[in-house]
């Protein structure tokens, strides 16, 4: 037990280190676009509607209003993405983001990523507006991969 937990508290600190020596060479002197913290706080909102979502989905009787809300967010926030990645405003270009070069090199690839999302969030909401939680839970994987899909090849893989 005492070595695992070593171990952990290693893992964080690597984990620690990691970011600290990131932000430091990621330091640009341009300021920072305010479209990178208002795309970081979409995608935040995302995750934490999800994060409800899948928590509500372990209860005996999930609240369906609560996951209807949720998924109405993720598809909200969903359609604003388009407008979050002028270009310049990569980690690339020395900004404290995990938005790789990728999206700009690839910029079809990823504006089918956004559009799986767009569509998966859709229906992911018309399922929980029908009001079966069971159907709800069956949809979680695929809206994941939706996500999983673009962060692969977009976004900085800092784990
Ligand atoms: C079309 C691509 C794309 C899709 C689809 C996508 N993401 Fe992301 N996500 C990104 C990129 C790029 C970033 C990094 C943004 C930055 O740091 O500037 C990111 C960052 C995040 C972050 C960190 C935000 C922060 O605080 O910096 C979370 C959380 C997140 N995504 C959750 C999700 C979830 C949950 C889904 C699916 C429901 C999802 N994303 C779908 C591209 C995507």
């Amino acid at each position: 037990m005492a070595i695992r937990n070593t171990g952990l508290a290693a893992a964080a600190l690597i984990a620690l280190t990691a970011c600290g020596s990131n932000d430091e060479a990621a330091s640009s002197d341009s300021p920072e676009p305010a479209v990178i913290g208002e795309r970081q706080d979409n995608f935040e909102q995302i995750g934490d509607a999800f994060r409800v979502i899948r928590g509500e989905l372990e209860n005996d009787a999930p609240d369906m209003a609560v996951i209807s809300a949720n998924a109405e967010i993720i598809n909200a926030n969903a359609m604003k993405i388009e407008g979050h990645f002028p270009a310049g405003t990569g980690m690339d270009d020395g900004f404290d983001s995990e938005a790789l070069a990728t999206i700009w090199e690839r910029s079809e690839e990823f504006a089918a990523a956004h559009e799986r999302l767009v569509s998966a969030s859709e229906a992911f909401l018309a399922t929980a507006n029908a009001g079966d939680s069971a159907a709800v839970a069956e949809g979680v994987p695929e809206l994941g991969a939706a996500c999983k899909n673009c962060h692969d090849t977009f976004r900085l893989d800092d784990e």
